[in-house]
């Protein structure tokens, strides 16, 4: 499967993926890395790796997201592109893009939806006295991070813990948890 991946801005999921889909057996080609934001770190990474690194600025097309949608859209179906992988997007979709991909779109947000959509999630859990936190992967629908779940990863949340160092414990379950969700959905398309 021909998959493309968005970021905006480190672009540490997308590296999980891309290394991961350096296994042979792994069921997905990433094809491009797309950004919103020229200035994303990732992007130079994927090109380190081989990797087309798209930028499609949003900035040019002022309040119209529809059209920067369409722009990359155009580049996606260009390239032969079948799946999109959302990697810390931070824009947020329009129902015209979503429709587009439905079902051939999926996310990763930094919580354990349904709780804590949206940003600060993990200031949100601590103020909040969770126990755990975690990760979801999902599928894009028109509400954001409100799509059908497809897989999750729990930490603890410890004595001390700060946004940081909990977002830092949730990352690293985040790299494991992404690739292997991609592996599984993709092996049953
Ligand atoms: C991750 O925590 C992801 O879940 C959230 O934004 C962050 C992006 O980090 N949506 P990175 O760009 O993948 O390093």
């Amino acid at each position: 499967t021909r998959i493309a991946i968005f970021i905006s801005g480190r672009g540490s999921n997308m590296m999980a993926l891309v290394e991961a889909a350096k296994a042979p057996d792994f069921p997905a080609e990433c094809v491009v890395v797309v950004s919103n934001d020229p200035a994303a770190a990732g992007l130079e990474w994927a090109t380190s790796q081989g990797i087309e690194a798209l930028a499609v600025d949003h900035r040019p097309f002022g309040k119209d997201r529809e059209a920067h949608e369409r722009a990359i859209d155009t580049e996606l179906r260009a390239r032969g592109v079948e799946f999109i992988c959302l990697a810390g997007y931070m824009r947020i979709l329009t129902p015209w893009l979503v429709t587009q991909w439905e079902g051939r779109m999926i996310n990763i947000h930094p919580s354990l939806l349904p709780k804590y959509k949206g940003l600060h999630t993990h200031e949100r859990a601590i103020d909040a006295g969770d126990a755990e936190a975690g990760c979801s992967i999902h599928w894009v629908s028109a509400g954001v991070d409100e799509g059908a779940l497809i897989a999750q990863a729990r930490v603890p949340i410890l004595e001390g813990d700060t946004p940081d160092t909990l977002a830092a414990r949730v990352l690293t379950e985040e790299h494991r948890l992404y690739p292997a969700a991609v592996r599984d959905i993709l092996t049953k398309m």
